[in-house]
Order: structure tokens, then C-alpha cells, then sequence
């Protein structure tokens, strides 16, 4: 568990666990390198995200090679709690294991399908065989770190009463996570908040380990799943920034902290507050948001749409004329959350050829780079040469020359 999700003040909060670099990376043509996985750890560590799913170190050197950077380099004491995949077999495990060594705070993240229809046609294995190898696998795994989760691969195709028999066995095996993945995007909020409570009703020895959610959006619901999930005692949510993932992609980030932000004095009391409350539901620094969407968007190539919820260019845009006027007037007529709050940043300083170091460093830093000092100078003078041809440098002019000049994409 991380230093944050351990902190007893933060017992109260839904843990965000990001698997952009992981599930996100599985989006066709999102392929990243380890020193774009690099930056995008940090960009996480900032962002406040408690779990950092880092990758599947089995599933080649280069990303054995990168968990283990972002282990060592963004796993520190204080740091987020690193996390590597692991199908339920040794190999798997051990090569986790190994990689996320250096953290402080390490996870292994070992799954096995729960499906008939993934048991029979992918797997090839009974319902009893599964029953065996998971115990097997999670003791395995709590040989490398006491930190264990284990999920069911298409818990919401599977029969919710064997599903209960193999979270219980993983609990009973030292899971400290039981994840349940909406693998391929099929059920619905009501559906998916009657399988939480199911598993918390059913499952005996459930209250020693956190109930955890994964979505994809195959019809577009994951984000409302998950809320119905928190309303039903999920306390981790398993999340990539700009919802990138698998097909069409996994429940964004962005988009469920600020539904439970926004409307926070909904959810309190599905966490024992009074409604009134004001104490965080996550421990994500809202103000990072709009940043990292940015930078994940740069690396992976994935264009952020316009009309997307939370960091999309026209979230906070008003075009027509009455909804200018009410928002001259006063902006909480056509605007629930002020886009300042996820740091999109208003009365921009406008980057031209008389702009100095200190104004390009710090757009940079909105942009989500922190440059060391050299890396710093080689973009400057890029800068300038372009500022002499170019009245006014854009963000995707900074984005162009970070990507060209640092990272060397
Ligand atoms: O979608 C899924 O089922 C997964 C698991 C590996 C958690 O990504
Ligand atoms: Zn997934």
C-alpha cells in the first residue's frame, strides 16, 4: 500500500489506481518508450494517483526494462505504490517481482479469467482448475511483496456465485486487492452496483482486502459504473487519463474525480461523512489534471476530442449567445466546475520572440515538462529560432519542440 493510501486520514478516500501506462499503452498505436513511460510516471506522482500500474514486465525486456525505471525512480518512500501485471503464473510473477524491486512501495497484479466463455475458449481450463492456481498464485506473489491484487478477468460475464468462491480464495491466500473488471465494457451501472454489493454481501472474509474496479467503454458506460460501484462499496478505481485504453478505451480518470468532486456532497455518506463535507473523496491534486491529460496526449499521439468531458478544448468554451450572456453575468449559470480548478490556465502569458527563459520554463511546467537545466537550453534556443519566424508560439509549438529537442521522438 502507498504512503498515501496507508495515511489513516486518507482512509475515507477511493484509492485512483492509473493504468495508463499498462492498459492505456494497449491502445493501438499508443506505444510508448521508457523515457515517455518516465515522464508520465511522474506527471502521475504529481497528479497524486495512489497506484501506478507500470506495466507487464513479462510481457517483454522493454517493459521489464521500464517498471523497473519507474520503480526505482518514482518509488520512493513517499511515492505512489508501483504496480506490475502478472497473468496467475510463475514466470509472470517473478518477473514482477523483480522488477518492481527497487520501490518502496511495490504491487503485484496477478489475474485469471473467471468467464465460462474465457474458460472454455481461451484458457482451457476448468472452473476447479482456477480455484487451484489462484491461491497458488497469490501466495506465489506474496513471496516478492505483501501488496497483492488479484483480479477476475470478466467478472461481469461470469456466474456471480463462482465468482464470489474465487475472491474468497484469493482473500483467504493474502490478496490485499480484489479487483472486479468490466473486461469488455458489457454491463450497466445498475447491473455493476448489484455485483458489488453481491461480492461485499457473499464474499465471508471480503472486509480484509479493498474492492477494486476496472472498466472499459465499449458502450460508453464505464464512468457510470464505476460511480454506481463507489455507491456500493468499490474503494479503488482503476483508471487511464483521457480514458485511453483497449478499444474504446478504459474509465477516465479525469471524468470520475471530478464527478465525485463536483458532486462530493452526493457521495459523503457512501463514505461515513456527513454530506456537508468538504474533505476530499481522492487524493488527486485537481490542478494537475489538465496538465498530464496534455502531456499523455503529446507522448501517445492520442488526440484529445474537442467535446471531451473534463480536458477536451471545448469543455469550458460557450458559444452561443445566451449561454456568453449568463456566463458574463454569473458563470455558475452554464458552468458546474470552474476550469481553473483543473488548471487550465486563464489571461495566458502569450510566448513570443521578447519572451524569456522564466516564461518558457514555466509553460513548460504547465505543459507537464520539467526540464533539467541542459535539456532547458537546448528547447530555448529552438524556441527563439522559431519565435524569429513565428509571431506567437502555441502549446502544440512547445509540445513540438519538447517532443523534437528532449525527448527525440
Ligand atoms: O480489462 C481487464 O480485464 C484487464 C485485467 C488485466 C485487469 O485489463
Ligand atoms: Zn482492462
Amino acid at each position: 500500500m502507498s504512503a498515501r493510501a496507508a495515511d489513516p486520514a486518507c482512509s475515507k478516500r477511493v484509492l485512483i489506481f492509473d493504468t495508463t501506462l499498462r492498459d492505456g499503452e494497449q491502445s493501438p498505436g499508443a506505444t510508448l518508450n521508457a523515457d515517455e513511460k518516465l515522464t508520465i510516471a511522474r506527471a502521475l506522482a504529481r497528479l497524486g494517483t495512489d497506484i501506478i500500474e507500470a506495466g507487464f514486465p513479462f510481457a517483454s525486456p522493454g517493459d521489464f526494462a521500464a517498471v523497473n525505471r519507474i520503480a526505482e525512480q518514482v518509488g520512493t518512500a513517499t511515492g505512489p505504490t508501483i504496480c506490475g501485471l502478472a497473468r496467475a503464473t510463475k514466470q509472470d510473477i517473478k518477473a514482477a517481482g523483480e522488477a518492481l524491486a527497487p520501490a518502496v512501495h511495490r504491487r503485484i497484479h496477478t489475474f485469471i479469467a473467471t468467464s465460462d466463455i474465457h474458460l472454455q475458449h481461451k484458457l482451457r481450463r476448468s472452473r476447479q482448475d482456477v480455484l487451484e492456481i489462484v491461491p497458488e498464485m497469490v501466495a506465489y506473489a506474496k513471496t516478492f511483496t505483501n501488496d497483492v491484487e488479484f483480479s477476475a478477468e470478466d467478472a461481469t460475464r461470469s456466474d456471480p456465485e463462482y465468482l464470489y468462491r474465487v475472491l474468497e480464495t484469493a482473500i483467504a491466500a493474502g490478496a490485499t486487492t480484489v479487483n472486479i473488471p468490466d473486461t469488455v465494457g458489457y454491463t450497466t451501472p445498475d447491473e455493476f452496483g448489484a455485483l458489488i454489493r453481491g461480492i461485499k454481501t457473499h464474499v465471508p472474509n471480503i472486509d480484509l482486502a479493498i474492492i477494486s474496479v476496472h472498466g472499459h467503454n465499449d458502450l460508453g458506460l464505464a464512468v457510470a459504473n464505476f460511480l454506481a460501484a463507489v455507491q456500493n462499496g468499490a474503494r479503488q478505481l482503476e483508471c487511464t487519463i483521457n480514458g485511453i485504453g483497449e478499444r474504446a478505451g478504459n474509465a477516465a480518470l479525469e471524468e470520475l474525480v471530478m464527478a465525485m468532486h463536483v458532486r462530493r456532497h452526493f457521495y459523503n455518506p457512501f463514505f461515513d461523512r456527513p454530506p456537508e463535507s468538504e474533505e476530499p473523496l481522492t487524493n488527486i491534486d485537481m490542478r494537475e489534471i489538465y496538465k498530464t491529460s496534455r502531456l499523455v496526449s503529446n507522448l501517445t499521439g492520442m488526440a484529445v476530442q474537442p467535446n471531451k468531458a473534463i480536458v477536451g478544448a471545448n469543455a469550458f468554451a460557450h458559444e452561443s449567445g445566451i449561454h456568453q450572456d449568463g456566463v458574463l453575468k454569473n458563470k455558475l449559470t452554464y458552468e458546474i466546475m470552474d476550469a481553473e480548478s483543473i488548471g487550465w490556465t486563464s489571461n495566458r502569458i502569450v510566448l513570443g520572440k521578447h519572451s524569456g527563459r522564466n516564461a518558457f520554463r514555466t509553460r513548460l511546467g504547465e505543459l507537464g515538462y520539467e526540464l533539467s537545466e541542459t535539456d532547458l537550453n537546448k528547447a530555448f534556443l529552438r524556441f527563439k529560432d522559431l519565435a524569429d519566424k513565428k509571431k506567437e508560439i502555441s502549446d502544440w509549438d512547445l509540445e513540438a519542440i519538447v517532443s523534437d529537442e528532449v525527448l527525440q521522438l
